[in-house]
């Protein structure tokens, strides 16, 4: 549990956690596709969109403001993934172009024989730029490693055979989108450094439910999305200052040949800087609740680095509960003669909470997933849905569709509670849902 009434603090720094748009009591599950927004973030950006509209590079006052603007928001970045310095990170307008803005750019150093390995559980953010690699002739192939059905988890064995002296990049998920289960980061990192590989971590999924260090992972490149961690669209790219430096991604001719900018495309939103500003005084907020006396212990300037990683590790802690009490509910959900009514993918196994982000893709027996989302929603209001989510996953199990909550700090085991109840009682009703949600 967080400490004392940090939850319900917590809660009112989101102005939509309890509340929907129409003022209706909602239990938002639906973090996985977008998390609510923190307030700070918000106000953080429209009061940057209305002061500092203006561009960059003037030195008239807005200008230069927006200018300070963008460096603050790098600089708390490279503070959240304990990054070198804030001109390894790189922006773009989502994970989904970073990446293959980052693919185009290794392209141009590659022969044609190299290959790329990857996993079964990646979101197609992390397939397609390499599949298109493999179209132009960049590369030889792309490889799957393949998932232990059974649990959701990355077969590793298998991962380390696809490995040979031709892998110029490996690119994995922190954490499935869909199944919630994490990859073994470090491992893979080094198993990359043993044939010199790119070692490439899509965190979009991931960067919400605990502590990531670039350093530590030493991986070459990471993405993640503002919007998958309370903030705005815009994405992040950190890579290391070598290989930004020396990798030409396209660009336009007149644009800085200089880190970070020649990455960047087109002119900078600076309002997707201060709001992810907003998030990381947010994160700072909780660890000061967590535990306040770090900061004279810590130098000026590294106390900040230090005060994140103690919030994401109190979220990574508290969320274990929620998904220990998730999975204890579905798991007791049973139907005629105590059969099981509902099907997790995944890791269900209360001892391994560890290896996995609260994140759920489960099925109701008989019973469509579009129309179990929908009797969720109408039924008690709870938000959550039925799809692909771009994720290889799927294909794994054989499934078009399966249905996904994922859970996030400010969600609550009373919301847990009612949500195991909503669901129990539509396994029983079996009713097609209504349109529409009561008042
Ligand atoms: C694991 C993962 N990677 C990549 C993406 C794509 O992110 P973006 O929408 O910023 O391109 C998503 C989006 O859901 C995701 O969950």
């Amino acid at each position: 549990m967080f400490k004392g009434n940090l939850l319900e603090k917590i809660r009112t720094k989101f102005p939509r956690a309890a509340i929907d748009l129409n003022g209706q009591p909602r239990i938002f599950f639906d973090n996985g596709t977008g998390t609510l927004v923190v307030g700070k973030a918000a106000k953080a950006e429209t009061e940057v969109r209305i002061d500092c509209s203006a561009n960059i590079g003037a030195g008239f006052d807005e200008s230069v403001k927006a200018e300070e603007v963008i460096h603050k928001g790098r600089k708390a970045v490279a503070d959240l993934l304990n990054a070198a310095s804030s001109e390894t990170i790189v922006t773009g307008e989502s994970a989904t172009a970073l990446l293959f803005n980052l693919s185009y750019a290794i392209g141009k150093e590659l022969t044609g024989t190299e290959n790329v390995v990857t996993t079964e559980f990646e979101h197609y953010a992390n397939i397609s730029p390499w599949i298109e690699l493999m179209e132009r002739r960049k590369i030889q192939k792309v490889k799957f490693a393949s998932l232990n059905k059974d649990d959701g988890t990355l077969n590793m064995d298998h991962l380390q055979s696809l490995i040979d002296s031709n892998t110029k990049i490996i690119s994995v998920t922190a954490a499935s989108n869909v199944l919630g289960t994490k990859s073994p980061l470090e491992k893979i990192g080094k198993m990359a450094k043993e044939v010199d590989a790119y070692f490439v971590v899509d965190a979009v999924h991931h960067i919400a439910h605990g502590p990531i260090d670039v350093k530590a992972l030493n991986c070459d490149f990471l993405v993640f999305s503002g919007y998958k961690l309370f903030s705005s669209h815009g994405s992040f790219l950190y890579g290391k200052k070598d290989h930004l430096e020396t990798l030409n991604p396209y660009k336009v001719a007149p644009a800085s040949d200089h880190i970070p900018w020649k990455w960047e495309r087109g002119t900078r939103n600076q309002s997707i800087f201060a709001a992810i500003e907003g998030v990381i005084d947010h994160l700072v907020w909780i660890s000061d609740h967590v535990q306040s006396d770090y900061k004279e212990r810590y130098p000026e300037g590294s106390w900040r680095r230090r005060s994140l990683k103690v919030a994401l590790s109190s979220i990574e802690k508290y969320e274990e509960e929620l998904s220990k009490a998730i999975l204890h509910g579905l798991n007791g959900i049973k139907g005629l003669k105590d059969m099981p009514m509902v099907k997790v993918y995944g890791l269900t196994d209360l001892s391994r909470l560890k290896e996995r982000d609260p994140t759920f893709a489960f099925k109701v027996n008989n019973m469509p997933d579009h129309e179990v989302a929908m009797n969720l929603w109408t039924r008690g209001g709870i938000a959550a849905r039925a799809e692909d989510y771009y994720s290889r996953a799927l294909k794994t199990y054989n499934q078009q569709t399966m249905i996904r909550i994922s859970l996030v700090h400010y969600n609550t085991l009373e919301e847990v509670a009612k949500f195991l109840t909503t669901l129990h009682e539509i396994c029983q009703a079996r009713t097609p849902a209504s349109k529409k949600r009561p008042k």
